[in-house]
């Protein structure tokens, strides 16, 4: 029989669907929600030592719709990181535990560039007992002005070197978390994996104008007449999220066997997930999709995987992880290989009977062409 069970960096969960860290992680109660749904792990809103800098505005999201409206395909926020004092996640982490023992709780954290502070903010969580940790080092928007998130993610020798600073701490799985917003994602992916961090993750959002209202002519989410970019997500970045987790699987594959990769960037539903395995993820996570949709979305996600698997006759999601890797090649070699097919048919379609016994009911008219030239 088929199976969702999942096993990454020594963690077992119970399928390979995990709450990206975003909103639907944001605080315990629907933390809880999430593993009483199903979902296979949670990685909760990202949090740091300092929340009194973190300072939100509303409106904060802004959406693309398509369908005449019906649809929403794309999602903005300007939204920063958890804006809840560190010692009450604390708190929330150990009570969460305490009633989902078994249940994967990774702490997504966030830091300045300082050794003492990633240090402190790893050996917290730890001691609070997450199963985990992912580092953020990929929000576009309002972190980067204090050189946090995409700042320090877009610059492989910094994050190379905190990387190291948090594998000096960390006694749990490390995936390091990379911004989309770079031409290379493959560079700090590198320096991640090269420091020792378990696995990457990826995609955080991508940095994005949603619109311009026409009636006001004003950017949105217009706050105060005014904004600011933000990150793009939901089902219209899945493209480029495949096309980044296919970059950060081969790099693994062909640099750091073993390590891990956790796919995101749209996934809505089984076959979505499907495509972000096949091209090399251990696991999937998704944020707007539980937005859009609720955490109930795992059952439905579950069941399209699983149907997915049992009608290719794979056991488990390991069977199929990264099985379409080996069909990426360079343009040249799509070239090469077209004309190589097209000359073997024209071959063939020239081949001249020899000898009687060579004449097929099929190919009748154009062997006796042939004979003719
Ligand atoms: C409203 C919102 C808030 C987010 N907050 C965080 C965050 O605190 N930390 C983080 O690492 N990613 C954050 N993300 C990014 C998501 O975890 C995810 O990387 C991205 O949205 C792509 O996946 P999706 O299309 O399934 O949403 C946030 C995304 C959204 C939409």
């Amino acid at each position: 029989m088929a199976t969702l069970t999942t096993h990454v960096d020594g963690l077992t969960l119970p399928n390979p669907f995990v709450i990206a860290s975003g909103p639907p992680g944001t605080n315990l109660n629907v933390i809880r929600r999430a593993f009483d749904e199903g979902w296979g792990a949670v990685i909760a809103k990202t949090v740091s030592l300092d929340a009194s800098k973190v300072i939100n505005v509303t409106p904060r999201y802004g959406k693309l719709m398509a369908n005449d409206g019906k649809e929403v395909i794309g999602w903005e926020n300007i939204e920063l990181i958890s804006d809840r004092p560190f010692p009450i996640w604390l708190d929330e982490f150990k009570k969460c535990k305490d009633s989902h023992p078994d249940s994967v709780l990774i702490a997504s954290i966030m830091e300045e560039y300082s050794r003492d502070a990633w240090t402190e903010i790893v050996e917290r969580c730890q001691d609070a007992g997450v199963d985990g940790f992912e580092l953020n080092f990929s929000c576009p928007h309002g972190l980067p002005e204090r050189k946090m998130g995409a700042a320090m993610g877009q610059d492989p020798d910094i994050l190379g070197e905190v990387c190291s600073w948090v594998m000096a701490a960390a006694k749990k799985p490390v995936w390091a978390k990379m911004t989309p917003n770079i031409t290379h994602i493959e560079d700090p992916a590198r320096r991640a994996l090269a420091a020792g961090c378990h696995g990457v993750s990826a995609i955080n959002t991508i940095r994005s104008v949603i619109g311009v209202n026409l009636d006001t002519l004003r950017p949105e989410p217009t706050v105060e007449g005014y904004t600011t970019p933000g990150g793009y997500s939901s089902k219209a970045v899945r493209p480029i999220a495949l096309r980044m987790c296919m970059e950060l699987a081969t790099l693994i594959r062909h640099e750091f066997p073993g390590r891990s990769l956790s796919g995101m960037g749209g996934i809505e539903t089984g076959d979505d997930a499907a495509q972000f395995i096949l091209l090399g993820s251990d696991t999937v996570q998704v944020c707007t999709g539980v937005m859009k949709f609720g955490y109930g979305m795992v059952k439905p996600l579950s069941e399209g995987l699983l149907a997915f698997m049992e009608k290719h006759q794979f056991h488990s999601p390991a069977d199929f992880k990264g099985k379409s890797l080996d069909f990426f090649t360079s343009h040249a070699e799509l070239v090469r290989l077209q004309q190589a097919r097209k000359a073997a048919r024209a071959a063939e379609a020239a081949k001249v009977v020899q000898a009687d016994g060579e004449w097929s009911g099929d190919d009748f008219v154009k062997q006796s062409q042939a004979l003719a030239r």
